[in-house]
């Protein structure tokens, strides 16, 4: 082969495979996180958050806190150490397009759900969480959440102990009583 024919073809033999190595490995590097965070981010792990379809934005700021310890919870700590700003991004890229954690089934009381919607009106979530509550940018999608994880991290904003990316959460909370929290998280828990 001619010189230029050879770089020719090395330059076609990178194009054509490195995506491809690429999409390999950041599929098997989830493996790991879908045995806490369930199959495609479908949690059904206690206390551990479905992933599925949150927004891209919300997810590589959230991913860049664990790696810097911005929002100490050991575990993340340690699942995101020393990944790269380009990792976090594929992570981040690639979860948001999982399809949305389906919304919590079985009957369901009536008078909670009422309390629920009435609750997300009167303190804004549905303006800043949209009316479907599917997030966007930033902020995360809260509709078909886990219900036990939802109570856990609007209980640590309201203590002061999640930190937030900005201040928006820790406001949001201050005057929500724990009677709220519950039936808050029981209504976005059961949005589709
Ligand atoms: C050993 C279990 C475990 C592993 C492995 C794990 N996670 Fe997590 N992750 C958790 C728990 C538990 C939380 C909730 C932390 C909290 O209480 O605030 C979490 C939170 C998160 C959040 C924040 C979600 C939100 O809505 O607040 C993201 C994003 C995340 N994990 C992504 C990942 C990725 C990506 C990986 C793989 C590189 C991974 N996790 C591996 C247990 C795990
Ligand atoms: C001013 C805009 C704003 C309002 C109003 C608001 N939120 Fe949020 N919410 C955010 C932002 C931004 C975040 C992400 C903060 C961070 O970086 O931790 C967030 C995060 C959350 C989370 C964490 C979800 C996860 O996956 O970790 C929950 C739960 C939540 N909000 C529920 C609510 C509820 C319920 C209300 C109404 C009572 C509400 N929010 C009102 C902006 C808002």
């Amino acid at each position: 082969m001619k010189p230029a024919r050879r770089r020719l073809a090395v330059l076609i033999l990178l194009c054509g495979w490195a995506p491809l190595a690429w999409a390999q490995s950041i599929t098997e590097r989830l493996a790991p996180c879908y045995s806490c965070h369930g199959d495609q981010g479908q949690s059904f792990n206690p206390d551990t958050p479905s992933l599925g379809a949150q927004p891209s934005p919300y997810l590589l700021i959230q991913l860049y806190m664990f790696r810097e310890k911005l929002r100490n919870v050991e575990l993340m700590n340690a699942a995101v150490k020393g990944f790269t700003d380009d990792d976090l991004r594929a992570f981040a890229d690639t979860l948001a397009k999982l399809p949305p954690p389906p919304a919590a089934t079985g009957p369901a009381d009536p008078a909670r759900l009422d309390r629920g919607r009435t609750l997300v009106q009167q303190h804004r979530c549905n303006i800043c969480h949209l009316p479907d509550l599917a997030g966007r940018d930033n902020v995360p999608r809260i509709a078909g959440q886990r219900e036990d994880f939802l109570v856990k991290t609007m209980r640590e904003y309201k203590a002061n102990i999640r930190p937030g990316y900005d201040a928006s959460m820790g406001d949001v909370m201050q005057p929500v009583t724990d009677a709220d929290i519950l039936d808050l998280a029981y209504f976005a828990a059961r949005q589709p």
